[in-house]
């Protein structure tokens, strides 16, 4: 390695954070400006310096490649407006800028993945109204359990992003602290008005203690947290659409864009989709792992590892963007095939509880009537007969309560629509939900 400028630099990596760093210097030159530490007339060619690198960005220009972004746009500002250039960083230091930058950078990006989740949610939303009707099993142990409607299911993971949305809004309010003022460690005996740039720059907050501003990278932690947890949920959901694409469960089907063929084997729809999201969140997590350790054991202030957070931040945030899209447009694209799904629940005797429940509320304890139903399940087993094969004869072999009316609990639609507790699964309960996450969709 002969390169050690390129081994110690960050360009690379740090130059998409080139337009939140002018932003920043911006502000932090009005400020000078404003507390005249500088001079109106030179912080006046700072910005408009500044402006036109912005603008040239924004058509597409390159900057020459420098240790990082900070000096980048300092050499390129001297470049084009002279050494008074050099009067910006007055008052400021690499180190309360870059992890400035890094907070307004995120305070954006924090809202774009909330809107994302937003759309996931709406879609999810929209198919349990569209699939209202569909009646499938419900699994414990990915064993036939109890029936439940598939927008029931749905639901559960609309529940899940809104929960996910809601930690995001969370880790914003601590990413909205402005670190800048503290300069390299110490504060600055400049007379700075941090509360000023905090209000340029659009931050609620301004940080209380200078070497702790520096080297704090919790709210970049947290934020990579937060879309681990996200990443965790799709890689379930994504489970599930692999399972149920199956065709042993064949309850759905999503759109062939989101699958691909064999290159031997000619029938097959593979779920790659699916399957690259769940495979995604190995490397998001891996990003989070990343961060952690970056950080651990740092002695206070800055040292030079943190500039290592940029990689795993940027990571994770590319990749929880492109799953939730592609995500979002697969659900879009997935139909349920209803009489598969309910031909599901005629196996793996789904009405077991229910019999229990009617021989309870019949005032059999809970217990006998378990030990009842377990005595008829063992019986059709043994028979091969399903629970709605019985007659009320054989019923009433295994207790005298049984009444005709039995027949009716072993229906897998009429057992979810008696689900009518508050969250549970009945049409009732889940149209409720449905009008519930409305309110708080935006
Ligand atoms: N490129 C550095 C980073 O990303 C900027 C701060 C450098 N500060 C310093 N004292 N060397 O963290």
């Amino acid at each position: 390695m002969q390169n050690f400028d390129q081994f110690i630099g960050s360009f690379s990596f740090d130059n998409r954070l080139a337009e939140v760093d002018i932003a920043g210097s911006i502000a932090h030159t009005k400020m000078l400006i404003k507390t005249k530490i500088i001079s109106a007339s030179d912080g006046r060619k700072i910005v408009s310096g500044l402006t036109s690198i912005l603008k040239d960005i924004g058509k597409g220009w390159k900057f020459p490649e420098e240790e990082d972004i900070h000096y980048a746009v300092e050499r390129e500002l001297i470049r084009r407006i002279g050494p008074v250039g050099g009067k910006m960083h007055t008052a400021r230091s690499r180190n309360d800028q870059v992890v400035a930058d890094l907070r307004i950078y995120l305070k954006q990006e924090i809202g774009i993945v909330e809107n994302l989740i937003n759309n996931f949610q709406k879609v999810l939303v929209e198919k349990a109204g569209e699939n209202i009707d569909v009646v499938m099993p419900g699994f414990t142990h990915l064993q036939p359990a109890q029936p439940v409607l598939a927008a029931h299911h749905l639901l559960a993971y609309a529940w899940m992003m809104q929960r996910d949305r809601e930690r995001l809004a969370d880790c914003y309010k601590r990413t909205d602290v402005l670190p800048l003022g503290s300069a390299a460690l110490a504060g600055t005996s400049f007379n700075i008005d941090r509360q000023y740039t905090a209000k340029l720059l659009d931050f609620e907050n301004i940080s209380e203690n200078s070497l702790d501003a520096v080297s704090d990278r919790d709210f970049a932690a947290e934020f990579v947290f937060c879309v681990s947890l996200t990443a965790l949920h799709l890689t379930r959901f994504c489970e599930e659409m692999i399972l149920w694409m199956n065709p042993e469960f064949g309850y759905i089907t999503i759109d062939d864009k989101f699958t691909s063929g064999s290159s031997i084997m000619p029938q097959k729809r593979n779920p790659d989709c699916a399957e690259v999201i769940r495979g995604k969140s190995g490397r998001i997590f891996g990003d989070l792992i990343a961060l952690l350790t970056i950080i651990k054991s740092l002695p206070l202030a800055y040292n030079r590892d943190l500039q290592e957070d940029k990689p795993p931040v940027f990571d994770a945030l590319d990749n929880i963007k492109m799953c939730l899209e592609v995500i979002s447009e697969m659900t879009e694209s997935l139909e349920f095939v209803g009489e598969r799904a309910l031909k599901s629940t005629e196996k793996g005797f789904i009405a077991a509880t229910e019999i229990a429940d009617y021989l309870a509320k019949n005032n059999v304890p809970f217990r006998a009537a378990h030990g009842i139903v377990k005595d008829i399940v063992l019986y059709c087993r043994k028979n091969s007969k399903t629970l709605n094969e019985l007659s009320i004869e054989e019923y009433n072999g295994f207790s005298k309560i049984f009444k005709k009316d039995i027949f009716k609990y072993l229906d897998a639609k009429n057992i979810a629509d008696m689900k009518t507790s508050y969250g549970g699964t009945s049409e009732k309960s889940v149209l409720r939900q449905i009008d519930n996450i409305k309110q708080k969709l935006k």
